[in-house]
């Protein structure tokens, strides 16, 4: 993708807050038309980059763009084509939800009844409520419905599922597809798997405030190498197999079970499987790879971290 399809633009962002807590040189840039992930656990620094993001912080160092303009003191003009669904929405209790959907669209100076119409119906939300009797998953839904309803060129969505039942996150993720499917441009921070693998192209991990990958989510999908587990008859033969060095990285060996998870390069399948014969193996299986694992293989163990050449043998 050029450079001029980039839509968000955050550079070496650094927010220190003091004892290792904050943001550090993270760098992510999303492009027009694409759904990006920003995947991480809590605390890692996902809302202090979409707050910079919205130009509600200043950055220490670095710079966040959208549409190329400085994200800090500007949030106003970024609101105009940029609809923002915060991690924790503020919702004045005092009003009904009605009275804070139009309150919303006179500060905006914008009306889309349409557009109102379907996400209520969508989002099955009934706005003539007082707030202060909604639930908290209604109100996740007001906050939702008041974000995106004029229609915004780009979604940036802090965590959106937390507070829904799983019915109403399906909707959501249905949603998020829609929303993609018309052009739109979306950036959803989340620590659910699910939903960022149902939703995102691009999907960066973030821990302890430091980015540590981004890669395609189709790449993850079709990866290089294979995860199969050999369940063996006795150690003799675990030890004849270790012998042998076959083409492949141990990843884990459980004695107990008499069990060997190997990673295998597609490569070097046809030699890998050919060392194996005469060994006393029960079966084998395959284990699929999922953005669960990945994500899970940078807290096991130190690695060096980089793009999907993390799946492919951690070296980068
Ligand atoms: N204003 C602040 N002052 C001091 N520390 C802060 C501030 N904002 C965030 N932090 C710290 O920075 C780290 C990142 O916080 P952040 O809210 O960005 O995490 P997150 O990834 O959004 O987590 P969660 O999934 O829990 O929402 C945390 O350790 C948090 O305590
Ligand atoms: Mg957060």
């Amino acid at each position: 993708m050029e450079e001029k399809d980039i839509i968000i633009s955050v550079d070496h962002l650094t927010k220190d807050y003091g004892y290792h807590r904050g943001v550090f040189d993270v760098s992510i840039k999303v492009h027009k038309g694409e759904c990006y992930g920003y995947l991480g656990p809590n605390g890692a620094g996902k809302s202090t980059t979409i707050r910079h993001i919205m130009g509600f912080s200043k950055p220490q160092e670095g710079s966040v763009k959208i549409y190329g303009i400085d994200s800090f003191g500007n949030t106003e003009k970024i609101l105009e084509r940029v609809g923002y669904l915060p991690g924790e929405p503020a919702i004045p209790a005092g009003l009904d939800g009605m009275g804070f959907i139009r309150m919303m669209q006179d500060m905006r100076h914008e009306r889309n009844n349409e557009r109102l119409e379907y996400l209520l119906k969508t989002f099955s939300l009934d706005p003539n409520v007082p707030i202060k009797s909604m639930s908290l998953g209604e109100k996740r839904k007001l906050a939702v419905v008041a974000a995106f309803m004029n229609d915004p060129e780009v979604l940036i969505l802090d965590e959106p599922t937390s507070g829904l039942d799983p019915i109403m996150q399906q909707v959501f993720i249905n949603f998020i597809i829609q929303e993609k499917k018309r052009g739109k441009t979306i950036l959803l921070s989340s620590h659910i798997f699910s939903e960022v693998d149902a939703t995102c192209d691009t999907i960066s991990i973030i821990k302890d405030g430091i980015h540590v990958s981004t890669f395609k989510a189709n790449d993850l999908k079709e990866p290089d190498v294979a995860t199969y587990n050999f369940y063996f008859h006795n150690l003799e033969s675990i030890e004849e197999f270790k012998n042998r060095k076959p083409n492949c990285e141990i990843i884990a060996e459980n004695k107990n079970r008499k069990i060997v998870t190997v990673k295998v390069k597609r490569e070097n399948y046809r030699e890998f499987f050919s060392s194996l014969s005469g060994l006393a193996i029960r079966e084998f299986d395959e284990k699929p790879f999922t953005l669960q694992d990945y994500f899970m293989s940078f807290y096991k163990e130190e690695k060096t971290f980089g793009g999907l050449s993390g799946v492919e043998g951690n070296k980068k």
